[in-house]
């Protein structure tokens, strides 16, 4: 069934073709995402994420189910740390909040958002119909009824799942400023923060029942297989000026990008 032709409340599932089509996101250097498979077998492997979502690979699967989103409004009476470990700004995740509708548990881990720079504002590593989107935030998550962490179970099956909400230029979004506003204070490498905390689930998009669902990989080396991606469907707006002010702020570690961080 095309995309376009699938109404509200639908889920979908994405099927991955044997042949996918290489990414598009532009790494110069000899640091950059060609080269990784060399140092990084899994990185040349036929599950490499990030894709492009097009109709010619989406197809309707009505026995996908919404995902149940527990211990998010809980979180807001928790304080989160935000570190900048050179690679990403990551905010920590409570392990209370987990996702339910994958079979296993998965407990939350950490949320980090990926950006373009300042001459291409275009940073989201999925891209839909062949249109990248200005940022995608990844809300990681790991199989917590096999492992006892992400690091341990991000090279094991079903180990990890992650959220990706895709993130376009348009009106000011408070709730993701809750996070834009102490980037401030993590601008470099090592430096840590606490930030009051706020319910996680301001920042999925509308109708989070919609979404897109393939098996893929961590989208850095060592690109282990063992991501269960869940692709939300809807957008999420955020303003120029908060696109601006965040590009300021994080072009440190975005100059850094070509170094591979461990986690997706
Ligand atoms: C549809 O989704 C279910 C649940 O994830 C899965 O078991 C099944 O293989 C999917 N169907 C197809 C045709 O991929
Ligand atoms: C997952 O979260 C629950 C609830 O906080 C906790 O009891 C459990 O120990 C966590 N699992 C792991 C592997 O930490
Ligand atoms: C993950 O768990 C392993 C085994 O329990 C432990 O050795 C390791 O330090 C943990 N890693 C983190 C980042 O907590
Ligand atoms: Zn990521």
């Amino acid at each position: 069934m095309p995309l376009r032709s699938v109404h509200a409340a639908a889920v979908l599932l994405l099927m991955v073709l044997k042949e996918q089509p290489s990414n598009p996101t532009p790494l110069n250097g000899p640091d950059g995402e060609k080269s990784w498979s060399k140092s990084y077998p899994s990185c040349g492997g036929l599950m490499q994420s990030p894709i492009d979502l097009h109709n010619d690979i989406l197809q309707y699967n009505a026995s996908l189910v919404p995902l149940g989103f527990q211990g998010y409004s809980e979180s807001a009476d928790q304080q989160f740390v935000l570190t900048n470990n050179g690679h990403s700004v990551k905010l920590k995740l409570p392990k209370d909040m987990h996702i339910q509708g994958l079979g296993a548990r998965y407990n939350a881990s950490q949320l980090h958002l990926h950006w373009g720079d300042q001459n291409e504002p275009h940073g989201s590593e999925h891209t839909v119909g062949g249109k990248h989107f200005a940022a995608e935030l990844h809300m990681v998550y790991y199989n917590s009824d096999l492992y006892p962490n992400a690091s341990i179970a991000s090279d094991k099956p079903e180990g990890l799942a992650v959220l990706a909400v895709l993130i376009e230029m348009g009106s000011f979004n408070p709730s993701y400023d809750k996070i834009f506003s102490h980037l401030k204070d993590v601008k470099y490498k090592g430096q840590e923060v606490s930030i009051p905390g706020f319910s996680i689930e301001e920042l999925l998009p509308k109708r989070p029942e919609e979404y897109y669902r393939y098996r893929g990989s961590l989208t850095t080396p060592p690109c282990y297989p063992t991501v269960i991606w869940t692709v939300f469907r809807n957008p999420v707006q955020i303003s120029q000026q908060q696109v601006t002010v965040v590009l300021f702020l994080v072009r440190e570690h975005v100059a850094s990008r070509t170094l591979p961080p461990p986690i997706s």
